[in-house]
């Protein structure tokens, strides 16, 4: 998809973002600030934060805020307290983008490790489940918040030897449907987006041998997540999107 954010798109808006030190997450979150949000940065090295942090602030736009969180250790309790700091310090909450993710182990099937495969929920799953239910409040100060959950070409067609992503990814875009059909009539809306390749950390560890030059770079990727954003797709929910022609 291709939109043309206008330069004010994001004013008045706040924004946190998971997985917001790396890959998709990071050129989202300074694109963001760029358009005139305050951003959230959440993710777990705290030391690839900061690196954003201080690229955002060379923008001389709204400062960002960095929120160190290992979605694969926190408890419903720091969910619930994260959602009173983003009330306390900000007021309301106008974006949320789970993009936060954890590749795991490629196996067969019969060798998937438990171990492997509750942590993989636990990062993709179980965490954007605790953190969209503790925020929903805050978002719903927002006059018109949006939620974008990530998923992947195997959300919606299994792939062998993807396991538990796979599942995670199907499950994500189970979880935004049944969102979006529970506040349909509200002023919340739930998407999520399928990135398609992405020249990433993750990426490159899932396809090692690939030529990396024929793939979209994280800034390449990004109208979708500016759209579903921003306040032209106000009355937008409940769908899924790719965020290249081929993916
Ligand atoms: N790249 C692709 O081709 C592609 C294709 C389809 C879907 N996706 C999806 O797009 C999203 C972004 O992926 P990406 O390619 O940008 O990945 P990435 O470069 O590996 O970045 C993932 C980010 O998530 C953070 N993260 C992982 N586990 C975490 C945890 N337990 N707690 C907190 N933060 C954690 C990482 O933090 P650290 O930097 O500290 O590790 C990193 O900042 C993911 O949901 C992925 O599934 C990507």
């Amino acid at each position: 998809m291709h939109y043309e954010a206008p330069d004010n798109l994001l004013d008045n808006k706040t924004i946190l973002i998971t997985g917001a030190g790396d890959g998709i997450g990071k050129a989202l979150a300074i694109k963001c600030a760029e358009l005139g949000a305050e951003v959230i940065l959440l993710g777990r090295t705290v030391k690839k934060l900061e690196a954003v942090y201080d690229q955002i602030a060379a923008l001389n736009k709204k400062s960002a805020a960095i929120l160190p969180v290992d979605l694969n250790g926190a408890t419903e309790e720091h969910y619930s307290d994260l959602a009173d700091t983003v009330l306390r310090e900000y007021g309301k909450l106008d974006g949320l983008v789970h993009n936060a993710s954890q590749l795991g182990v490629l196996s067969p099937f019969k060798q998937i490790e438990s171990k492997m495969w509750n942590e993989v929920m636990q990062t993709n799953l179980t965490s954007a489940f605790l953190m969209t239910k503790y925020l929903i409040p805050v978002l719903e100060k927002a006059p018109h918040a949006s939620t974008i959950f990530t998923s992947s070409g195997v959300g919606n067609k299994g792939r062998a030897y993807w396991g538990p992503y796979s599942v995670s990814k199907f499950a994500t875009e189970g979880m935004m449907q049944v969102l979006a059909d529970e506040y349909e009539n509200s002023t919340l809306r739930f998407n999520a987006i399928n990135p398609g390749a992405t020249k990433t950390a993750m990426r490159a560890s899932a396809f090692p041998a690939e030529d990396t030059s024929i793939l979209k770079t994280p800034d390449e990727v990004l109208s979708v997540y500016l759209y579903l954003l921003g306040d032209r797709s106000m009355v937008v929910t409940g769908n899924r999107y790719n965020a290249q022609d081929k993916y």
